[in-house]
């Protein structure tokens, strides 16, 4: 399972990065304004700053709600950068933009999947990937971790070559689930990454063995 982070914070991405495990980068216009980057010529440079960290896809989303304007956005971002993947609404015309850009190879990522219905027809036009929120549907009193499972079983049923790209993960046991399930790749922010590394007997184990190495050469 590839690992994203969700999140436009530079240091963060740098510091996942340092990490060595990161594959990728989401964000959304939320994440963006939380970093303060606002106006179209600083989110575009703020886009580039990312892909200069990061070698694997970054996500970088429309804002445009109609046809014409999410295919002008998307072919400009596009432009930025190799890297770029253009992530698309899962409304009427997001799945009009995301055929168009699947005849031109231009990656995509549907965003804002919340059904399996949505992300069958993300497929079938064509998206690179498809972000199922699964933290928000949980937020609900609804097991996002259960959508994963039906969108994996479906794809496979149909050999469709769509990334399920779980997103909106909240905590360890979302990226936990989602690897047992089989989700092409998670998303989440970095301290779900790093909650990862704990456990209280690798702390305790690692506190011995360095007690009884202080005492062994005295
Ligand atoms: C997906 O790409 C979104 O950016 C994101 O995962 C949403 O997460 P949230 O529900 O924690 O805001």
């Amino acid at each position: 399972m590839k690992f994203f982070i969700d999140t436009a914070n530079l240091k963060e991405i740098k510091e996942a990065h340092d990490l060595g495990v990161l594959d990728g980068v989401t964000t959304n216009p939320s994440l963006m304004a939380k970093e303060g980057i606002t106006g179209h010529d600083k989110i575009m440079q703020h886009y580039v700053d990312i892909c200069n960290i990061v070698d694997g896809p970054v996500s970088a989303e429309v804002i445009s709600t109609d046809f014409e304007g999410m295919v002008r956005e998307g072919e400009a971002l596009a432009e930025l950068h190799e890297n770029i993947v253009v992530k698309i609404p899962m409304i009427k015309d997001g799945v009009k933009a995301l055929k168009y850009f699947a005849e031109r190879d231009i990656k995509t990522n549907c965003t804002l999947i919340f059904s399996a219905g949505q992300a069958l027809l993300a497929a079938k036009a064509g998206a690179t990937y498809v972000s199922p929120f699964v933290g928000r549907l949980d937020d609900i009193s609804t097991d996002g971790i259960d959508l994963i499972d039906q969108i994996r079983a479906i794809y496979d049923n149909y050999f469709f070559e769509t990334q399920i790209l779980a997103a909106s993960v909240r905590h360890p046991m979302h990226i936990i689930q989602c690897a047992e399930i089989g989700a092409d790749v998670m998303t989440g922010p970095l301290k779900s990454i790093l909650a990862l590394l704990n456990h209280p007997l690798t702390d305790s184990g690692l506190a011995q063995f360095l007690a009884d190495y202080q005492k062994g050469n005295k």
